[in-house]
């Protein structure tokens, strides 16, 4: 059972700030970690840490990043020989500041990630074919995520398509091509224009985004927990109570593991209970990658949780 992920990778750059500066102010942060990342590799290192055997579509530049990265794949046992390298281009890094409520500001530079193109898709096609899942991400070119959508209805392989970063020019029409369609409370407000500051107001939202005509939304809402929308069901999959110390990636996790267990059951209920658990587990560490446990550490802090 493989789960292909076609999307981006960035090195992650991340400052922890007491307080962010004011333009043309100097200010002290206390630490800084690097550390790999990107959404779609988060998404593919996240189900593979959990046993998942996992494929990655992605680019490198030809810079001193680009090794680290598809070492890092090939250390969690990510099939990485659709990881290519674009010369004279960097590789995408992402300057990410965190804050004592753990809350995070991601900018990206997306670099090599804007040269994935539909021709890699076909160059992959043999391989994506044996795949049971297809995962996409927004920080790729939009016209690759659609021919990678048309592909996987071409070959029935079920596709998320996670709307991360918002994009205006989104066309929802391949949206409900997806199986699942997984934005978060600020993608599903940038997305419908409406406000989502209360669960009321979010569910105000999901229905008006469903009812263009998709299969299953599913809106992952950090210490909410999580919305599941189809055509039939509403289900609020409750948040898991833990001291965050930094909530960036955990999006990231919640789709990884989604996948992994989705994959293994092809139970929508059972993955997204797992994903609210993984991700809750994810903010406790720092980082994007470096936050994700394994499965023996996934299992072990489920039984403290209900000890
Ligand atoms: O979702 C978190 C990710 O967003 C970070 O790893 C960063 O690289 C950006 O892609």
């Amino acid at each position: 059972m493989k789960i292909a992920v076609i999307g981006s990778n960035m090195v992650d750059l991340v400052t922890y700030v007491d307080q962010m500066p004011k333009w043309g102010e100097t200010l002290e942060a206390p630490s800084f970690e690097i550390g790999c990342g990107g959404k779609g590799a988060n998404q593919a290192i996240a189900a593979a840490k959990l046993g998942s055997q996992v494929m990655m579509v992605s680019k490198v530049g030809d810079d001193l990043f680009a090794d680290n990265t598809i070492a890092n794949f090939a250390k969690y046992g990510v099939d990485n020989r659709h990881v290519k390298k674009v010369t004279g281009c960097s590789s995408g890094v992402a300057p990410i500041f965190v804050d004592k409520n753990a809350q995070n500001q991601i900018l990206i530079i997306k670099g090599a990630n804007n040269y994935l193109k539909p021709v890699d898709i076909d160059e992959a096609s043999k391989d994506l074919k044996q795949c049971q899942l297809l995962v996409l991400q927004l920080e790729v070119p939009l016209e690759t995520v659609y021919y990678t959508i048309d592909f996987a209805n071409k070959n029935n392989i079920p596709v998320i398509l996670n709307p991360a970063p918002a994009h205006p020019d989104l066309d929802l029409e391949y949206a409900c091509k997806c199986d699942f369609f997984m934005p978060n409370e600020t993608e599903l407000e940038i997305l419908t224009g409406l406000p989502v500051e209360t669960l009321e107001q979010i569910e105000q939202a999901a229905e008006l985004l469903l009812n263009k005509g998709l299969k299953n939304l599913i809106v992952t809402l950090g210490s909410r927990g999580a919305l599941w929308l189809s055509q039939e069901k509403r289900v609020h999959i409750p948040p898991t109570k833990v001291d965050a110390i930094d909530s960036s990636g955990a999006g990231d996790a919640f789709i990884g593991c989604f996948s992994h267990y989705f994959v293994q059951t092809g139970d929508i209920q059972i993955a997204l209970e797992q994903a609210s658990l993984f991700a809750a587990q994810s903010v406790i560490g720092k980082g994007t990658q470096s936050s994700y446990p394994s499965l023996e550490q996934f299992e072990q802090f489920k039984k403290s949780i209900t000890n």
